[in-house]
C-alpha cells in the first residue's frame, strides 16, 4: 500500500513500508538524524533506525520515550533539547518523531525551538495522527491551565502514515480517530462519510489506507488555503466548541475522539434552525459514529458544569460562543454566534437517544 497526498509544500504518505518511505524523504538532508519515539512503537522505530543505518544515514541513536497527553508537558521539551544536544545534532540534523499526536506535537515543538529551529519528520502511528495532528505543522505542549497552550506552526518536511502500526493500537484510541475522520467527511468530503459506513475496525491496511488518505486530503487542503492558522482553518473545529467543554466539565474523563462524536451531533441538532442542514444527512453521521461505538448521549456530566467550561472558550465574546455549523455535508458555516440559551437546550436534547426521526 502507498498513497501519496500531495497539497502542501511536503509529501504526506500513507504506507506500509514507513523505514523505506522515511529513507525516501531524507534522502535530501545530509545532516545527523535523530529518532524520537513513543515507547508503544519502539519495535517499529528499531526498524526504522536499522534501515536508515543501512541506507548510510549518520543515525544518532533512538530516544524512546512514553507518550500520551502526559508527556505533552513543557518539562518534555527541556528532556528533548538536552537530548538534543547531548546527540551532537546540529542546524542540519533532522528530527524524525514517530509516535501518536502526543508524540509529534511535543518533539515537533522541541524540534522548532531547537537551534531556532531545526527541521523535522512526522511518522503517524495512530489514527489521529494520520488524517490530523501529524498534518500541518501546529506543534507544542500543554500548560496546567489549558491544553495546546504553548506552541509553534512549524512544517514537516514530510508525513509518513504507518498504517501497519494500526495493528496494536488500543479500540479507544481507533474510536477517537474515527470521530475526527468524520468531522473531516463533513467538513470536506463527503463520499468519505459513505465510505466509513463500509469498513470495519478489523479490516486491514488495503481497507483503511484510501480512507486515511482521503481524510489528510481534505485536512491538508484546509491547511495549504491557511497555513498560518489565521481564519479557513477554523472550519476544522467542526464539534470542537462541545468537545473542549465537554472535555473540562469531566476533567478529562472523556477521550477527546468520544467528547468530538458528541460535539458532532450537538452541532447537528443547532444546525436544524440555524442552516437547514437537513435530517437525513445529520442521520448519516450520527449512525457512522454509532456504528463505531461512538456514545452520542450526554452522560452524567450536568449541563451548567458544561456551560460553565463553555465560558472559558478562547472564542467567545458577548455572552455567546461561537460555534462551527454544518450547511450541509461538505460545507460548513463558521463564526455562528449561538446564546446560552441555545446551548443549554441542545445539551438537554444530547440526552436523549438519537431516533429515526429525532436528532
Ligand atoms: N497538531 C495538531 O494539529 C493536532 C491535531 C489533532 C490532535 N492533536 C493532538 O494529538 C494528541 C492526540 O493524538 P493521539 O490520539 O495520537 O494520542 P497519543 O499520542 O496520546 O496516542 C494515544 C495512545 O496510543 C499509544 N500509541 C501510539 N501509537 C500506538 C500504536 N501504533 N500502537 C499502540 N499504541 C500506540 C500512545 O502511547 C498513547 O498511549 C492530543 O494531544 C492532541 O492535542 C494535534
Ligand atoms: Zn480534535
Amino acid at each position: 500500500v502507498r498513497i501519496v497526498v500531495d497539497g502542501l509544500a511536503y509529501p504526506i504518505v500513507i504506507s506500509t513500508e514507513a523505514a523505506a518511505e522515511t529513507a525516501r524523504m531524507l534522502a535530501a538532508c545530509a545532516g545527523r538524524v535523530c529518532i524520537v519515539a513513543d515507547a508503544a512503537v519502539r519495535d517499529r522505530a528499531e526498524t526504522l533506525r536499522a534501515h536508515l543505518l543501512d541506507k548510510k544515514f549518520d543515525v544518532a541513536g533512538l530516544f524512546a520515550v512514553r507518550a500520551g497527553e502526559r508527556f505533552k508537558r513543557w518539562p518534555s521539551v527541556a528532556q528533548l533539547h538536552r537530548h538534543f544536544i547531548e546527540a551532537a545534532v546540529d542546524r542540519d540534523g533532522v528530527v524524525v518523531a514517530m509516535g501518536g499526536g502526543s508524540l509529534t506535537d511535543a518533539a515537533g515543538f522541541a524540534a522548532a525551538t531547537y537551534l531556532r529551529g531545526v527541521r523535522w519528520l512526522a511518522i503517524a502511528t495512530t489514527l489521529t495522527g494520520m488524517v490530523d495532528a501529524a498534518i500541518g505543522g501546529k506543534t507544542g505542549v500543554n500548560l496546567p491551565q489549558g491544553k495546546n497552550l504553548i506552541g509553534a506552526i512549524w512544517q514537516p518536511i514530510g508525513v509518513v502514515a504507518d498504517v501497519l502500526a494500526l495493528k496494536t493500537l488500543p479500540a479507544s484510541a481507533v474510536r477517537d480517530g474515527v470521530a475526527e475522520m468524520v468531522k473531516t467527511a463533513v467538513v470536506g468530503d463527503p463520499g468519505l462519510l459513505q465510505r466509513l459506513q463500509e469498513v470495519r475496525v478489523e479490516d486491514g491496511p488495503a481497507a483503511w489506507a484510501p480512507l486515511i488518505a482521503a481524510a489528510a486530503q481534505v485536512k491538508a487542503g484546509v491547511v495549504a488555503r491557511d497555513p498560518d492558522d489565521r481564519d479557513v482553518r477554523a472550519v476544522l473545529n467542526l464539534g470542537h466548541t462541545f468537545a473542549h467543554a465537554l472535555e473540562r466539565a469531566t476533567s478529562y474523563r472523556t477521550s477527546h475522539g468520544s467528547a468530538v462524536a458528541l460535539g458532532l451531533r450537538g452541532c447537528g441538532i443547532l444546525a436544524r434552525d440555524r442552516t437547514g442542514f437537513p435530517h437525513e444527512e445529520h442521520r448519516a453521521v450520527v449512525e457512522t459514529l454509532a456504528r463505531f461505538g461512538l456514545r452520542l448521549r450526554l452522560g452524567r456530566v450536568r449541563v451548567p458544569s458544561v456551560l460553565e467550561a463553555m465560558r472559558l472558550d478562547k472564542k467567545r465574546r458577548r455572552g455567546t460562543s461561537r460555534f462551527v455549523l454544518p450547511v450541509r455535508l461538505g460545507e460548513v458555516k463558521t463564526d455562528v454566534e449561538v446564546s446560552d440559551d441555545e446551548v443549554v437546550l441542545t445539551l438537554t436534547q444530547l440526552r436523549a437517544r438519537p431516533g429515526r426521526r429525532g436528532w
